[in-house]
């Protein structure tokens, strides 16, 4: 069993709360929390949202990939890879750079953003969940931002009555860009007003 206490916390999400992996540097542990904390229902989305994509994309370099499930000392946990810059910290996301980093280019970030879903929406890889905070960007040794995606579970967010992005190429593509575009609007506007949200 892998015992995961507060210093290896990295992040928590609604849902999850993300842990280091205590054996393995280049892998994260993801194990339910709140009242919910028996509920395994994220994981078991995201890691069926994973074996999808891997079904369809072959090749996907841009996204933290799912092991499966370890026993933890905080329940059942989801193993995915770490997402580190080149100087080995951890990558932090978009949400936490443009908020609560003084110094960052809004800029650079809006066009590797940009960049990175257009990427996934020509290669009809569907990921309708892609927030600021689903998002890590890796620094890299040059000073440009990788972006990585860090939580598959989206590929079942569809928030569509009759769910036609998970059948359809031509809506999915449509709701990819419907979602790059409140990115790009997000981005600007949470830097604006970052100071209340910090
Ligand atoms: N592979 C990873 N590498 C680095 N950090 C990560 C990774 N996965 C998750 N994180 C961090 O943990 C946070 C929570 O993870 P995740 O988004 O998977 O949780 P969640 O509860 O499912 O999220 P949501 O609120 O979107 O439902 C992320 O916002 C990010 O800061
Ligand atoms: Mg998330």
């Amino acid at each position: 069993m892998l015992v995961l206490d507060n210093r290896l916390l990295i992040n928590e999400g609604r849902t999850r709360a993300c842990y280091q992996h205590p054996g393995d540097k280049d892998l994260v542990v993801k194990v339910p929390v709140g009242n919910k904390k028996t509920d395994n229902r994220s994981n078991i989305t995201e890691l069926r949202g994973y074996q999808i994509l891997m079904r369809e994309q072959v090749d996907l370099f841009c996204i933290s990939h799912c092991y499966g499930f370890v026993t933890t000392s905080l329940g059942k946990g989801l193993v995915c890879d770490c997402i580190r810059n080149d100087d080995g910290l951890i990558s932090k996301t978009i949400w936490d750079i443009i908020v609560y980093q003084d110094d960052c280019d809004v800029d650079q970030i809006k066009k590797v953003t940009h960049d990175f879903c257009r990427f996934l929406t020509q290669r009809d890889t569907r990921l309708f969940d892609l927030n600021l905070k689903n998002i890590v960007l890796k620094l890299q040794k040059d000073g440009v931002y990788a972006p990585f995606a860090v939580d598959l579970k989206g590929r079942f967010d569809n928030k569509e009555t009759i769910p036609v992005s998970s059948y359809s190429k031509y809506f999915a593509r449509r709701k990819m860009v419907r979602r790059r575009r409140q990115l790009m609007e997000r981005i600007s506007f949470f830097r604006e007003k970052r100071e209340e949200w910090q």
